[in-house]
C-alpha cells in the first residue's frame, strides 16, 4: 500500500510527531489532492491541547490548498492537475497537514486564477463557518444566485452580517473593519464595552440586536459581556466550544459545549452552540457551498483572504509544530497561520 507522511497530534499536549499514513485511493466522486498549503487555526490548539473531539493520533487540520493528482469515478467538474481549496475534517483522508489527502469534489473548490494557494487556504473554514452559522444558527437566508433585491433583513443591526453591522475587535483592527462596511466598531478590551454599545444602538425596535454571532466562544470575554446586551427575544449564535480556560503554555484548556450555561442570559434570548461540522446537512450547501459559492464569492471579491503569516521551519514537522506553539502563545492578531507541506521553494 502506497502511503505518504503526515504530522500527527500523539497526546494532549505533546509533540507533533512525523507519520507515515495509508494514501487513500479516491472513491466515488473523491479526488486526490497534493497539499501545498494549509492553514492553523484556533482548532488545532483545541485538539492538540484540550483533546476536542479527537482521538489520537490525528492529522493537524482541516484546510487545504493543493493540486489535484487523480480522480475517482464521477468526478465532474474537477480535473487532474486543477488547484484546488477546501475544508475537509470527518475521517484522516481529509485531514490537512499530510502530503496526500482524500477529498469528495464537494468539500473542493478551484482556486480562481490571481489568487495563490497561500491566500486561498485561508478561506474554507472561516467561509464555511460564516454561512452555515448564518443560515442555520441565526435563521437568515444567504440565498444562491444573490438576489436582484436586499434579503428581507437587511438593515438590522446585527454583530457580524448583512449591512448594519455592529463589531467588536481589537483597536487595531477597527479601521479594516470599517473598511468592510462596518457601521461601527467596538474595543472588546474596554471594560465598559457594555455601556457604550448600549448607548451607541439607540434602540429604535425590540429586540435591539435582533442577531448576534458571537465569533469567539470565550465565556469572560465575549458570552457574558453578550448576555448583559442580548435583551428582549434576540438571537446568539456562539461558535462552540466554550472556551472557560484557553490554552496557554502555562495552563490546559477547559471546554465546554453549552453556552447557556455560561451566562446570566434574559430568558427570552435564543442561545445556540454553532457547529460547523453540520453544515452537510443542507442539501444545497452540501453540493454548492465549497464546489461554487465559494470560489465565486472569492474571484469577485466578495470575500477576501485573511491576512497571512507564513510559518517557516526546516522540516514539514517543524513547520506544523512552529504553528501550534505560537497559537499557544497567543502571538496571533488579525491573520492567518499559513504554512507549506512539501520543502523547498514553490
Ligand atoms: N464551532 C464552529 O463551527 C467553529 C468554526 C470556526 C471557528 N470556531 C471557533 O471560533 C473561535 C475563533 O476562531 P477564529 O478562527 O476566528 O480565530 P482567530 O481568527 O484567531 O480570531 C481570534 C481573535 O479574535 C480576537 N478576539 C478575542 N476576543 C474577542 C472579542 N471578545 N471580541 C472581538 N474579538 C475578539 C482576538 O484578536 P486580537 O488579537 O485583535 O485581540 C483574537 O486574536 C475558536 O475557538 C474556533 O475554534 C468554531
Amino acid at each position: 500500500m502506497a502511503t505518504h507522511a503526515a504530522i500527527q497530534m500523539v497526546a494532549q499536549r505533546q509533540p507533533l510527531q512525523l507519520a507515515q499514513v495509508p494514501t487513500v485511493e479516491p472513491g466515488d466522486g473523491e479526488t486526490l489532492v497534493k497539499v501545498e498549503w494549509v492553514c492553523s487555526t484556533p482548532l488545532d490548539l483545541h485538539q492538540a491541547d484540550g483533546g476536542l473531539g479527537t482521538t489520537y493520533p490525528n492529522i493537524v487540520g482541516d484546510s487545504i490548498a493543493g493540486k489535484i493528482m487523480k480522480l475517482g469515478p464521477n468526478v465532474e467538474n474537477l480535473k487532474v492537475g486543477d488547484k484546488v481549496f477546501g475544508f475537509g475534517w470527518r475521517s484522516q483522508k481529509e485531514r490537512a497537514a499530510q502530503e496526500y489527502a482524500t477529498y469528495h469534489q464537494n468539500l473542493l473548490g478551484k482556486i480562481p486564477s490571481g489568487i495563490s494557494y497561500q491566500e486561498a487556504v485561508t478561506v474554507p473554514n472561516n467561509f464555511v463557518t460564516v454561512f452555515h452559522a448564518l443560515t442555520k444558527d441565526l435563521d437568515l437566508p444567504l440565498p444562491w444566485p444573490q438576489p436582484e433585491q436586499a434579503p428581507e433583513r437587511a438593515s438590522d443591526p446585527i454583530l457580524y452580517g448583512y449591512t448594519n453591522l455592529i463589531g467588536t475587535a481589537s483597536k487595531a483592527h477597527h479601521a479594516e473593519l470599517k473598511s468592510f462596511d462596518a457601521t461601527a466598531v467596538f474595543d472588546y478590551r474596554d471594560p465598559d464595552i457594555v455601556p457604550h454599545i448600549i448607548a451607541a444602538i439607540k434602540p429604535s425596535q425590540t429586540p435591539a440586536i435582533p442577531f448576534i454571532l458571537d465569533c469567539i466562544g470565550s465565556k469572560s470575554g465575549s458570552i457574558e459581556p453578550i448576555s448583559k446586551i442580548a435583551q428582549a427575544g434576540p438571537t446568539v449564535a456562539v461558535l462552540l466550544p466554550v472556551i472557560v480556560r484557553d490554552s496557554t503554555v502555562e495552563e490546559v484548556p477547559i471546554y465546554d459545549m453549552d453556552p447557556k450555561s455560561h451566562a446570566n442570559w434574559a430568558k427570552d434570548v435564543t442561545v445556540r452552540g454553532v457547529r460547523t461540522h453540520f453544515y452537510l446537512q443542507d442539501e444545497f450547501f452540501a453540493t454548492h457551498l465549497q464546489p461554487v459559492v465559494m470560489p465565486y464569492m472569492l474571484e469577485h471579491g466578495i470575500v477576501k483572504p485573511n491576512r497571512q503569516r507564513v510559518v517557516q521551519g526546516e522540516t514539514f514537522r517543524d513547520r506544523a509544530q512552529n504553528a501550534l506553539d505560537i497559537l499557544r502563545r497567543k502571538e496571533v492578531s488579525g491573520e492567518r497561520l499559513v504554512w507549506r507541506v512539501p520543502d523547498g521553494e514553490e
